[in-house]
């Protein structure tokens, strides 16, 4: 069974995860009307990792013989000065939900919730890769900089992004 506080914790998750999908999903729509279809399929394949990250946690939580309740959203940003402050905007965020889950392997520490801590534990991993994956590419277009030539290719390159699949965690 899964203790009150570690389900309300994974429930406000449950929220925060939907919460990135949809945001992601706003910088996709955003970067298709800027003309960048590659940038926008990177940001589609980000939202669905983000659903699916959602649904780790409500299985988790029924698995546990816990209650899933969903709240409601914020809106997402939806407007952005360049390709560059959608990803600085992606990274930003990704380092709040990384201070998040951290807070959330602290809690199931203190609750001595072995389970939860072996669960958290993927989630750890993958928050150092999604920091890294905004990052790079913060990276990769603060070097294009208004080089047109540079941003298409960039485009094509990210375009290349497909859903990967997840190993089971
Ligand atoms: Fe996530
Ligand atoms: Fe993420």
């Amino acid at each position: 069974m899964l203790g009150t506080a570690i389900e309300e914790a994974m429930n406000e998750q449950i929220k925060n995860e939907l919460f990135s999908a949809y945001q992601y999903l706003s910088m996709s729509a955003y970067c298709e009307s800027e003309n960048l279809p590659g940038f926008a399929q990177w940001m589609r394949a980000q939202s669905r990792e983000e659903m699916e990250h959602a649904m780790k946690f409500y299985d988790f939580i029924l698995e546990r013989n816990g209650r899933v309740a969903l709240r409601a959203l914020d809106g997402p940003l939806v407007e952005f000065g360049s390709p560059l402050e959608v990803f600085e905007q992606a990274l930003e965020h990704e380092r709040r939900v990384t201070a998040m889950i951290n807070d959330l392997y602290a809690l199931a520490v203190r609750e001595n919730d072995y389970a939860s801590q072996t669960f958290l534990q993927w989630f750890v991993t993958e928050q150092v890769e999604e920091e890294k994956n905004a990052g790079d590419v913060v990276e990769t277009l603060k070097m294009v900089g208004d080089k047109s030539e540079a941003l298409f290719l960039l485009d094509r390159e990210l375009g290349q992004r497909r859903m990967e699949e997840q190993p089971a965690g």
